[in-house]
């Protein structure tokens, strides 16, 4: 197939660098994105349309920056420099960047100076959201000063050469209008056309993964959700045959679950699926643990283990697909930048080093609102596209504390309490996630006359956009007091249940 031309993203290091080529392919226009120091030759070779040079967290200064090849400059393509790219831009073609005597963190006011070309029909002034210590000291000749905001140049433009850059992020749902901002770029100033994602997405990585994987196999592990399907039809579609799917039973999987995905996935009939119950060497294996990452590293590993054994059985297995989504990679890992390492995601920190497997992670750049969107190209089902997300190290990290056959009842029963009310509302859909967690706290209540001293449920309901941040969901009081009544009564062991109003951040969505 024909590829359409890219809007190549220089990454310098943002955390944000993700959502810019996420922004694009919303506009359905094809992006990648590419390390900075990608060398010249590589990067004329993809044709860009356009670059967008990524924001950092490094000052231009810094003898260690990240850095770009000149040559950028002299392709004559559109250019978008977004904070640290804007300092790039700056600094190299004959400005200066300088710390500023104010940082700027935060919202700030942007007011439009002269006729822009990306601000064109946008009203001034726009509340945008800025993160820079450096700010342009002088304009690089050539360029306009198209926007301010209080303390910094925030918008400049040279229309000849078709390179703007901006301080701001408007990548960023904070930034109004960003979207529009980006859409200026892209379709106004780049001239692309919205002719990508998600068949295309398809096409391509089908095609890519059969030349990748030759006539050699490769072994899927499923876990019911919507990412390990996508990657595993994609993959399907791909190879054929030489694709086997396990989906293993980890004994921390929601109440019924392993038979309901079983059924769901055989309907998907061109997928060949082993079903393995390996939850009892998994349960040994987290006895008396408590530590979070500990038991995220331990299962991570064990699911490895499994499939090892599952591929000797098959004969030989060179690759692993695996449905791991960007915010997966992003939290687990520091990708060349600043974002610290949040928690082991199992199927990206938790693979352990000596992993006899290569990697095949065909969504490792979406996020899973994009995954979805895939899936239903591909022809799955709402029931499998539509499933809330649910982490690959599943109940353990949702008792807070060590893990036994008890606490995964209680936690188990509670949980299936939420779905089923959830559900009922009308709500699973709308929400991102909604599911219990089991508290090591016990604290003294009254039933039946008599004293209990038992344990606590913690209902958790998020909204989000992608899981990178959510905020709590405004449950109907009702619907909580159902869910509350019903817990304290089917649950053995639970006597107290609590609502769970943290936002991520500062809370993550799981309790571990
Ligand atoms: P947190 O708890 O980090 O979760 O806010 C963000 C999203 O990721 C899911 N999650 C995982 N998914 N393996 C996965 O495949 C994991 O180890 C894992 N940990 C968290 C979580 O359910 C939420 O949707």
């Amino acid at each position: 197939m024909e590829h359409p031309q890219p809007i190549v993203v220089l990454d310098f290091g943002s955390q944000y660098t993700q959502l810019i080529a996420r922004r694009i392919r919303e506009m359905q226009v094809y992006s990648v994105i590419v390390p900075c120091h990608i060398p010249f030759d590589e990067l004329t070779r993809m044709n860009p349309q356009a670059l967008i040079l990524s924001g950092g967290p490094c000052s231009v200064y810094d003898p260690a920056s990240p850095t770009a090849d000149e040559r950028i400059f002299s392709l004559g393509v559109p250019m978008l420099g977004i904070c640290y790219g804007l300092q790039f831009i700056s600094h190299r073609l004959g400005g200066r960047v300088e710390p500023a005597a104010r940082r700027e963190y935060g919202f700030a006011q942007l007011e439009f100076g002269s006729p822009s070309d990306l601000l064109d029909g946008l009203p001034s002034p726009l509340r945008v959201w800025n993160s820079h210590g450096d700010h342009i000291g002088e304009v690089p000749p050539g360029f306009r000063v198209t926007g301010r905001t209080e303390n910094a140049v925030s918008v400049i433009e040279d229309s000849a050469r078709r390179i703007y850059a901006v301080e701001f992020h408007p990548e960023v749902r904070h930034t109004d209008r960003g979207d529009e901002i980006l859409q200026r770029f892209v379709f106004g100033i780049a001239g692309a056309s919205p002719n990508w994602f998600p068949r295309s997405f398809v096409e391509e990585t089908v095609e890519r993964i059969a030349g990748q994987v030759g006539t050699r196999h490769a072994l899927c592990a499923l876990s019911g959700g919507v990412d390990s399907a996508v990657a595993a039809t994609l993959v399907g579609r791909a190879i054929g045959d030489r694709l086997t799917c396990v989906f293993v039973n980890n004994g921390l999987l929601r109440k019924g679950e392993f038979e309901e995905v079983s059924a769901a996935l055989s309907e998907q009939g061109h997928l060949r699926v082993r079903a393995v119950d390996a939850s009892a060497r998994f349960l040994a294996r987290l006895e008396g643990v408590t530590d979070p990452e500990q038991k995220r590293k331990i299962i991570g590993e064990e699911f490895i283990r499994v499939f090892e054994e599952e591929a000797r059985k098959l004969g030989e297995i060179e690759f692993l697909v695996q449905g791991t989504l960007y915010p997966d990679v992003i939290e687990s890992v520091s990708v060349r930048g600043p974002a610290a390492t949040i928690k082991s995601h199992h199927n990206v920190g938790g693979l352990p080093p000596d992993l006899s497997f290569r990697l095949i992670e065909p969504l490792r750049e979406l996020f899973k609102d994009e995954a979805r969107r895939v899936g239903r190209e591909l022809g799955l089902s709402e029931e499998v596209t539509g499933r809330q997300p649910f982490p690959g190290p599943g109940l353990a990290v949702r008792i807070v504390g060590e893990v036994t056959p008890e606490r995964l009842t209680m936690v188990r029963e509670a949980d299936a309490v939420v779905q089923e009310e959830v559900r009922q509302a009308g709500l699973y859909n709308r929400l991102w996630q909604s599911f219990a967690v089991l508290l090591p706290v016990s604290s003294v209540g009254v039933m039946g006359d008599a004293r209990t001293y038992a344990s606590t449920i913690a209902i958790r309901a998020v909204e989000s956009e992608d899981g990178m941040t959510a905020g709590w969901a405004r449950m109907p009081s009702e619907l909580l007091e159902r869910m509350a009544t019903r817990i304290v009564n089917e649950v053995r062991g639970v006597n107290r249940v609590v609502f769970d109003i943290t936002s991520k951040p500062p809370g993550t969505i799981e309790w571990e």
